[in-house]
């Protein structure tokens, strides 16, 4: 974390949600809902991490952990938050888990007009591998990127 900040990252519970939201809806053109956060927290094999500057939300990860492959479905800073490293450290949090728990490959979908965050994974070893033509809604193409722990 930039300047040594004092930071804390623990698993989201129903009642972070209204946080996660706010964040949520300030980040994303079509923003997850309420409902699929909900799901997230039900579903075994996802994990919604939160990382916190004392009480205050600063971002969030959520991923989901399968037979030896982590997922990245959603990654989000709190725009006051920006280029402080809370994405980073809340990857490297989750990077550290799932090595524990023998992850051999890591993937995301990420948009090709987002350069900032395929610059967050480029800097953890995530290459991009393919293009998923007219990914989102809007028609916006998605990078496939892949981790490769062997390789990592
Ligand atoms: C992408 C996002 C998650 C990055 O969060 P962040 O907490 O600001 O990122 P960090 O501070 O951990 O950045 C770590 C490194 O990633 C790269 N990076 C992050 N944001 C960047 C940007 N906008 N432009 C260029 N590089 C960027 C840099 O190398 C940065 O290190 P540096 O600040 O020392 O240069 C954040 O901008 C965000 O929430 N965007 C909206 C939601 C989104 O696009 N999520 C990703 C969906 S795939």
């Amino acid at each position: 974390m930039q300047n040594g900040e004092n930071y804390t990252i623990r698993p989201a519970e129903i009642s972070d949600l209204d946080g996660i939201l706010s964040i949520e809806n300030q980040c994303y053109p079509n923003p997850w809902s309420r409902t699929l956060f909900e799901k997230e927290l039900e579903n075994p094999v996802s994990t919604v991490n939160l990382l916190f500057f004392g009480d205050r939300l600063g971002g969030y990860l959520c991923s989901w952990f399968i037979c030896g492959e982590l997922q990245i479905l959603n990654v989000a800073t709190s725009p006051a938050c920006r280029r402080r490293g809370v994405a980073a450290a809340l990857i490297s949090h989750v990077f550290e888990r799932s090595l524990k728990q023998g992850m051999e490959e890591a993937f995301l979908e990420v948009r090709v007009g987002n350069l900032g965050a395929q610059a967050l994974y480029s800097r953890f070893g995530f290459k991009t591998v393919s293009c998923r033509e007219k990914y989102y809604s809007d028609g916006e193409d998605a990078l496939l990127m892949v981790f490769e722990a062997s390789k990592g």
